[in-house]
């Protein structure tokens, strides 16, 4: 239950009293709040339905709802709008009871979630494909989470199959005389990894293409593909290693992010279930042999997609086989219900025939959703994929490094932390760093492109993360000053300006937000409401001189509503998944 949720109950009821369907009722927040807070659009639609002029119906409906003790200003606009306005008593009674923990968001039968929002690939850093679906994936996963479902993140490695192969080959041409190799050694293997990232960073594109231009490797790395995922134990130590090495390496980053995955599983972690699925599915007539390789159709009349290839003609597993059997993983072994994967938008013909796939086998079944939940991409200032001067794709430590390094120096241009220990400093400019990338790139639909603009990111001025950040260590040094002053918050009173009012109905919003966000997997509605609470915060706290007010109890009712905006801002700052620091 809302403030919102309970106004669409009282219009639906009236509604029904006319004999219309309570559907009509639903009441939204009005795009005119010169005519009212609040609007309800459903007469035109009831009118058209029952043969009513819509201005009657709406008439009819304001005469059942005038005298209602929650509204203040009842009336009918244009052709049938009904607009509402609640009593200040009526709007701070819902501040109060959400400051009390009351939102009634908290679903009664919790979904067992899991979001796919990782895919960083063994032996190359992360880079800024991992962006997007880093940032969108860990908000959507909280964002559930405080309706109340059970859910859990995966970052699905990219840790088996052909590159695995390729680097193998090339380790065991340049270090030859490492125990992995020895097929007669029978350990114990070293403790730690022969390489670092950067060592394979460098190795793997190396490797990669000999095995398009050199066919003796290339068979060399194939049949290291195969003997590692046939067990042999050099192999399997070696890619433990280089496996150990890439998480080590993605988890610094992850962590500077404040991106936490609760599975570190990958492909690698299905292997075992990958022949016995072809099995069964060609068994039960799902998956067919086509010319020396097994594939499941696909397509049906709504689309026409190509096949889905599960083993090639060479006897290897696709991309495709992989995804196919996470999905029994985490459905049999994971229990899991709603599959999100936040995953680029031009891996949709993927998704689509994967998911068909997992559909036609029963894999995937009825009550189980399958969701991709695309991103776009991040693009540079000339609004094409952002590149390199290379040419290649930046790693996010690089991009991350240049935008904290920025905002370091914001924040002297700004005068902020000025004095404050060293190590602070960098820890502040650090979240003002990854606030500006998270907040730039959630303010955005996660299926638009965005450009990646530095400076307008790291900005405390405009619709940005430091402007948020430095809006809520705002508030707790208000809270503070107050403090040091003997002034404590007291008990909410009706609001006593317009200023004051709008803060308390955009606090009031929040439930119906985070529904938005979570049924849309759209992390951009909150960021748009995080930032309306900010701007609707300073515009009251200008207006209200909270300090020099001389009436105790409403100085102590102000002082409580910056106790909750605040509560409320750093809570929809962690579900955005920003950090905010102490003070600035
Ligand atoms: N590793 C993949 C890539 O580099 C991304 C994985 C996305 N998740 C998935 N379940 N397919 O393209």
């Amino acid at each position: 239950m809302s403030l919102v949720s309970d106004l669409t109950d009282l219009v639906s009821s009236a509604f029904e009293a006319e004999g219309l369907d309570r559907s009509f009722g639903e009441v939204v927040v009005s795009q005119r709040p010169d005519l009212g807070q609040f609007q309800c659009n459903g007469a035109m639609a009831a009118a058209r339905n029952a043969g009513i002029p819509p201005r009657q119906v709406a008439e009819r409906i304001v005469e059942r709802i005038r005298s209602d003790s929650r509204l203040s200003r009842v009336s009918v606009a244009g052709p049938g709008f009904i607009n509402l306005t609640v009593t200040d008593d009526y709007l701070a009674g819902w501040v109060a009871r959400i400051a009390r923990g009351d939102d009634g968001l908290r679903v009664e039968r919790p979904r067992r979630v899991l979001v796919d929002y990782g895919g960083p690939n063994v032996a190359k850093d992360l880079h800024v494909g991992h962006l997007r679906p880093a940032i969108i994936g860990e908000s959507i996963k909280r964002i559930i989470r405080r309706l109340g479902h059970d859910v859990v993140g995966d970052v699905h490695l990219g840790d088996w199959g052909t590159p695995m192969g390729q680097l193998i080959a090339e380790l065991e041409d340049r270090f030859g005389d490492l125990p992995y190799f020895d097929p007669d050694y029978t350990g114990p293997y070293p403790d730690e990894p022969p390489v670092t990232l950067a060592d394979l960073q460098e190795l793997y594109p190396i490797a990669a293409k000999k095995a398009q231009t050199d066919p003796e490797f290339a068979e060399r790395a194939r049949r290291a593909t195969f003997e590692l995922q046939a067990g042999r134990p050099g192999y399997r130590a070696l890619w433990k290693h280089l496996r150990e090495v890439s998480v080590r390496a993605f988890k610094e980053v992850y962590d500077l992010l404040g991106v936490e995955f609760e599975l570190w599983l990958g492909e690698s972690s299905v292997h075992d279930r990958i022949a016995p699925m072809v099995e069964r599915l060609l068994a039960s007539g799902v998956a067919r042999h086509s010319q020396g390789a097994v594939v499941v159709d696909v397509a049906d009349e709504d689309e026409d997609l190509p096949p889905l290839i599960l083993v090639k003609s060479d006897g290897s597993y696709t991309y495709g086989t992989t995804d196919l059997a996470t999905i029994e993983e985490r459905v049999v072994d994971l229990g899991r219900e709603d599959l999100i994967y936040v995953v680029d938008a031009r891996q949709s013909l993927h998704f689509r025939q994967v998911f068909r796939a997992a559909r036609r086998s029963g894999i995937a079944p009825t009550d189980v959703t399958l969701e991709h939940a695309v991103n776009g991409t991040v693009n540079g200032l000339d609004n094409k994929p952002l590149k390199t001067r290379e040419g290649g794709l930046p790693l996010l430590r690089d991009l991350l490094a240049e935008v904290i390094e920025r905002a370091a120096r914001r924040l002297d241009e700004n005068d902020l932390a000025v004095g404050y220990p060293e190590e602070e400093r960098a820890e502040i400019a650090r979240l003002v760093g990854v606030a500006a990338v998270k907040f730039g790139d959630l303010q955005n639909h996660r299926a638009s492109n965005y450009v990646f603009d530095v400076e307008r990111f790291t900005s405390f001025d405009g619709k940005t993360g430091p402007y948020l950040l430095y809006g809520a260590v705002r508030m707790r040094s208000i809270l503070r000053n107050a403090t040091e002053r003997g002034f404590e918050p007291g008990p909410l009173l009706p609001p006593a300006s317009d200023e004051e009012r709008r803060l308390m109905l955009t606090c009031v919003l929040l439930p119906e937000v985070l529904v938005r966000s979570a049924e849309l997997r759209a992390p951009n509605h909150l960021a748009e409401y995080t930032f309306g609470l900010v701007s609707d915060f300073s515009r009251f706290y200008e207006k209200c001189h909270i300090l020099s007010e001389p009436d105790p109890d409403r100085r102590g009712a102000w002082l409580g509503l910056v106790e909750f905006t605040h509560r409320l801002l750093v809570e929809c700052l962690d579900l955005l998944g920003i950090r905010v620091p102490d003070r600035m």
